[in-house]
């Protein structure tokens, strides 16, 4: 399983807001992207899921996966992949749940959707839901009743249902408190390492990354500046912007060549 990114390029009327020349993702490999805001991270993400069009972008170039061409899928074949083969996890978990259903409702409808009949999909739903280490019957809430933590992890278990191979994560633990963080940022491992799926982990801070990620690549202003494995750009970056991103984050920071 391959996530292949290549000559990706976003516009919003003629401005670039993203371009990238060369990013993948291996199944059982979590990659960040990382970079300042505005560098163009989120709109990268919405531009692999097919979705930049409803945003008002542009999208030129090839999105792979396993070989197959996703940009100019329309229609039902999108959907067969996005949403399914490909799922994504955002900053506001209670943003991505419609308020005035069930969650569980909310995930048997999604399953129902992808072809799984009703009794299926209640399984599945509930076996994900232990996955995440939530009791099933928070199915039975309404999104307002669980904590940020929770629907995030619901969220998970959602994509964990749908038996996605891809999972796009767009700043998923930035609004959570740090002990709740790293409990979504251990499941985001267990789901690296048990499932082999590959996940696209976006995040502009540079310390979570380096305890996540076995690579990264760096934006800024739209461009990807440098990519490589974690350690070796955290020990040793190429680019000037990278250092100065380092040097943000003090306990990353590495020493200045010559000192
Ligand atoms: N709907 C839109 N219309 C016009 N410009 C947009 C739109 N969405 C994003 N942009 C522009 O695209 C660029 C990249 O934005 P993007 O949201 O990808 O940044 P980001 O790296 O995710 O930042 P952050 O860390 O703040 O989330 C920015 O200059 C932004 O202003
Ligand atoms: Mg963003």
């Amino acid at each position: 399983m391959k996530l292949e990114i290549r000559d990706l390029e976003v516009r919003f009327g003629t401005r670039l807001a993203a371009s990238v020349a060369e990013l993948s993702v291996d199944g059982g490999e979590i990659v960040g992207l990382a970079g300042e805001s505005g560098s163009g991270k989120s709109v990268t993400i919405l531009a692999v899921l097919g979705l930049a069009g409803t945003a008002g972008a542009t999208v030129t170039g090839s999105v792979k996966l396993d070989g197959q061409e996703l940009t100019g899928l329309s229609g039902a074949a999108l959907r067969a992949v996005r949403g399914r083969r490909i799922a994504a996890i955002f900053q506001s978990p209670s943003l991505a749940f419609n308020p005035v259903f069930r969650v569980g409702a909310i995930m048997s409808r999604t399953l129902r959707l992808h072809g799984l009949p009703a009794d299926e999909a209640r399984q599945r739903a509930d076996a994900a839901m232990r996955s995440v280490l939530l009791s099933p019957s928070l199915l039975r809430r309404y999104p307002a009743q669980l904590s940020g933590g929770q629907l995030q992890r619901v969220a998970i278990a959602l994509a964990l249902a749908l038996r996605a191979e891809v999972l796009l994560a767009d700043e998923p633990t930035s609004a959570l408190d740090v002990t709740v963080q790293a409990e979504v940022l251990e499941l985001l491992r267990e789901l690296r390492d048990s499932r082999g799926m590959a996940i696209l982990f976006v995040s502009h801070d540079l310390a979570v990354i380096a305890e996540l990620c076995d690579r990264v690549a760096i934006m800024r202003s739209g461009e990807v500046v440098e990519q490589g494995p974690t350690r070796r750009v955290i020990a040793a970056p190429h680019h000037e912007y990278t250092r100065e991103l380092l040097a943000a984050v003090p306990r990353l920071a590495v020493p200045e060549p010559g000192t």
